[in-house]
């Protein structure tokens, strides 16, 4: 088992799995875009377009039982739907990455978070101790503060959730949503 996550090691039959607010194609094209004006040229390798989402909660490998127990607490969750208004760029030294964020953070978003945490805990994961941070990856491997940066504020109405599978490949990640649920 991961100490950090309480997640299963890695297994044939297991998922890498996470929570996750899943943007449409459209706001996806918006947020690359945003990304694109906001990341200074040669700063680091921006996140594929189809690439983009704001993490809920990570999860990590996950077997077949715990990923049923998931869902099964996944669907009682009833926080109602909200709005992210995107307005804030940062930048995280340690995982060298950038970020769009919110001055704004709604506290349905805060609920479902705290509900998936439960949900996590209640199928055996090991809760996640440091603050939810709201913020949406936009660039990796970013060597350099870029200092700061602004954004015409991207306004997202939130109305489902998913249950996103990690895959790793040679030449980076991909992200599969797997199930959605309805706020
Ligand atoms: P990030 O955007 O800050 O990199 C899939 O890996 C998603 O889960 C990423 O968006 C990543 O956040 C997030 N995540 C959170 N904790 C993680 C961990 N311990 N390992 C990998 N990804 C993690």
């Amino acid at each position: 088992m991961d100490p950090a996550t309480g997640a299963e090691p890695r297994k044939e039959a297991g998922q890498r799995l996470f929570f996750a607010l899943w943007p449409d194609p459209s706001l996806q094209r918006r947020l690359h875009g945003l990304a694109n004006t906001a990341v200074p040229s040669g700063a680091g390798k921006l996140v594929q377009q189809d690439n983009l989402h704001l993490t809920l909660v990570f999860l990590g490998w996950t077997n077949h039982d715990r990923r049923g127990c998931l869902e099964t607490a996944a669907d009682t969750i009833r926080t109602g739907s909200f709005s992210l208004t995107f307005d804030q760029v940062g930048y995280w030294r340690k995982p060298r990455v950038l970020w769009l964020g919110c001055s704004e953070q709604p506290a349905a978003l805060l609920d479902l978070v705290a509900a998936l945490q439960r949900s996590a805990s209640a199928c055996g994961f090991v809760p996640e101790t440091r603050p939810y941070a709201v913020h949406l990856t936009v660039a990796r491997k970013v060597t350099r503060d870029p200092g700061p940066l602004s954004i015409a504020p991207l306004e997202w109405p939130v109305r489902s959730f998913a249950l996103v599978e990690s895959h790793t490949y040679p030449e980076g990640a991909r992200y599969l949503p797997l199930r959605t649920w309805s706020l």
